[in-house]
């Protein structure tokens, strides 16, 4: 990786603890930073002295300088010091190749301890695994230590990077507000009562989605922003109630206008950023069809086959009762070949059978393709042709175990699809240094929010649509493709974007097939329609997960690691301690009062609240 995590504040002159090297031994110099450690050796004091550029091992020696030694007798971990002394080479024998600056040390003279540190609740200097409340309450040290200092560092350059890719491609950084207005957009919207106007609320922004529209309509062709979205949805390992986008939006612009534009980035980002090599270039493109039935899912993890299989052809005369009535009620029968697992013991088959049915199915038919012949848990319901049609006819060989799941296609893609993730990880095929990028495209404009009885975006609701399918819009609005692009990477969702609708009739038909009456939607999204009535350009754009796509590169498994002060599991800041219970005079003067039967009492106990992860 080639994080410039060395660089030295030239502008100031000051040197660090990462700066002297042979070619400086002689030089008298001052050095400040933390006691990363200290040893005490037979009269002699070790000392390495840390800050963010690296680590200089300081010697004190009582007979050079008596009070230094004295002084440096007392310090401990993480007190923070000024030494000066004399750079020196260190004795044959004493060189640390590890370290950059390990062919010296320096000589103290004099010390000062600028300041005394208590003893830290867990080591700064080592790896160690700490309990992450503990990490999260005491944040400010464990953003002291190296793997932090890391990603940290690493996520700024990687902000850097985009800022320069796009300002030299002609695009605009332009900051959207914080405080906008609550519209439907997905998740749950954080309000912020107004105290100059009671009654009347603000939210935090989703996304700057309709911002970067209006900057469209404003002749801001290439508008972009390093940004702040806000969702009150349950938290994930990629998931956190605020994080950060690289919002992007054009004028003038096709699907594949934006799609090269990222791709380009990304494989630069890719290389600058991470050891990673890109599986393929270009990235592959599935629609959304293609692969749900390909891999079961919207986001496929492409470093690994184990492709989802449709042997459904095979059972339509079937006299297996569970298969058939699968069939007859429209589902279908999928299996994926699992290779060289056919010695799976019956406690492995229930493990695999939860993980099936904890994603919805009704139960997972197994079959081991052994020497002795096929051992399966359905074997003794099907015919010797269909037997055949679910092992050998989908590749399945000696030794391989095959997984079929019979019900409706989403429930199947579901079942699969974890299994399938399962396997990648469980057989090592989902290769750590490998980024398998792929495009997502021609996803569903809507899909039937059953418990509202109406049409929802599956994405945005100003996501364009296909004109080749416009004619379905009213009599089959569920098949109607939208102008939809989802970037994946290792079976993350990287960023979505879409072509938007740039006229106001467009917009205004898929508003009503979403069942917002004119009314509603004069409310909820005037400003926007109105805009499209004065000349909006055509135009479309895309969002990129910034946290999510720093922890790929960081090669962490959540985005907490990447992101300073990150909340909880449970969306909860441990170190302020927030959300908190706010005084009756607060809430008097935005005019609120408090549903006492619903208020729960976070940060009363001594005790952190529990984190479920
Ligand atoms: P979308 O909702 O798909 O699109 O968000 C874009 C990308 O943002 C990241 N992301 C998140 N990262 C961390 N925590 C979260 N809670 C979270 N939610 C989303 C993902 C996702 O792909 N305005 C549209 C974009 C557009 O159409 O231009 C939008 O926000 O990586």
């Amino acid at each position: 990786m080639t994080v410039p995590h060395d660089v030295e504040p030239a502008t100031t002159g000051r040197l660090t603890c990462g700066s002297l090297r042979i070619d400086d031994v002689g030089k008298e110099v001052v050095l400040r930073g933390w006691v990363n450690r200290r040893r005490d050796l037979g009269g002699l004091i070790f000392i390495d002295l840390r800050d963010r550029y690296g680590m200089t091992q300081v010697v004190f020696n009582p007979e050079i300088a008596a009070k230094a030694h004295e002084i440096a007798s007392d310090v401990r971990s993480e007190y923070v010091l000024q030494i000066s002394g004399v750079v020196r080479e260190r004795p044959e024998g004493t060189r640390n190749p590890k370290l950059a600056t390990g062919d010296i040390e320096v000589e103290a003279h004099e010390i000062e301890i600028l300041n005394t540190a208590k003893t830290p609740p867990f080591e700064i200097s080592q790896a160690t695994d700490v309990d992450e409340s503990v990490r999260l309450r005491y944040r400010y040290l464990d953003l002291r230590r190296a793997r932090m200092q890391r990603n940290i560092i690493l996520r700024h350059a990687l902000v850097r990077a985009m800022r320069e890719y796009l300002s030299e491609r002609g695009f605009i950084e332009v900051e959207t507000p914080t405080l906008i207005k609550s519209t439907p957009e997905g998740a749950r919207d954080f309000l912020v009562p107004s105290s100059g106007h009671p009654g009347n609320f603000y939210a935090l922004p989703q996304s700057p989605q309709q911002m970067k529209q209006l900057l469209m309509v404003a002749g801001i062709d290439r508008y972009f922003q390093i940004a702040r979205c806000f969702r009150d949805e349950p938290q994930r390992a990629d998931r956190q109630p605020e994080f950060t986008q690289l919002d992007i939006e054009m004028s003038f612009v096709d699907q594949d206008d934006v799609m090269r534009l990222i791709e380009e980035l990304y494989i630069e980002l890719t290389r600058e950023f991470s050891d990673k090599r890109i599986q393929e270039i270009p990235f592959p493109r599935l629609t959304y069809v293609e692969a749900m039935e390909r891999f079961g899912n919207d986001r496929p993890d492409l470093r690994f086959g184990l492709e989802l299989q449709d042997v459904s052809a095979a059972f339509r005369e079937t006299g297996f009762r569970a298969f058939a009535q699968t069939l007859e009620s429209g589902g279908q029968i999928k299996a994926i070949v699992i290779p060289s697992c056919a010695g799976y013991t019956r406690k492995q088959i229930d493990e695999l059978t939860e993980i099936a049915t904890r994603a919805g199915a009704r139960g997972l038919a197994t079959f081991a393709v052994t020497a002795e012949g096929i051992r399966s848990s359905v074997a003794k319901f099907l015919g010797e042709s269909e037997i055949a049609a679910i092992t050998s006819g989908i590749g399945a060989g000696e030794g391989d175990l095959v997984l079929a799941v019979a019900d409706q296609p989403a429930v199947v893609a579901k079942a699969l699809s974890a299994l399938r993730d399962e396997f990648g990880q469980r057989l090592g095929l989902a290769d750590p240094n490998v980024m398998a990028f792929c495009w997502v495209y021609e996803f569903p404009l809507l899909e039937w929010n059953e418990e509202e009885a109406r049409w929802e975006a599956t994405h945005n609701p100003f996501s364009g649509y296909l004109a080749e399918d416009a004619h379905l819009l009213e009599s089959e609005p569920g098949a109607v493709r939208a102008r939809q692009y989802d970037l994946v990477g290792n079976g993350n969702e990287l960023g979505g974007g879409s072509v938007r609708n740039h006229r106001r009739e467009d917009q205004q038909r898929l508003f009503s097939l979403m069942g917002y009456s004119p009314e509603d939607t004069a409310i909820r999204f005037g400003a926007l329609l109105d805009a499209l009535d004065y000349g909006a350009p055509p135009h479309g754009g895309i969002a990129m997960g910034v946290d999510r796509f720093a922890m790929l590169l960081a090669n962490e498994e959540n985005i907490r690691e990447v992101i300073a002060f990150p909340k909880n599991q449970r969306g909860l800041d441990l170190m302020f301690q927030a959300p908190d219970a706010v005084g009756l005079d607060q809430l008097g003067d935005l005019a609120l009062t408090l549903d006492e039967s619903r208020r729960v009492r976070l940060w009363e106990s001594a005790e952190e609240p529990e984190d479920e992860s």
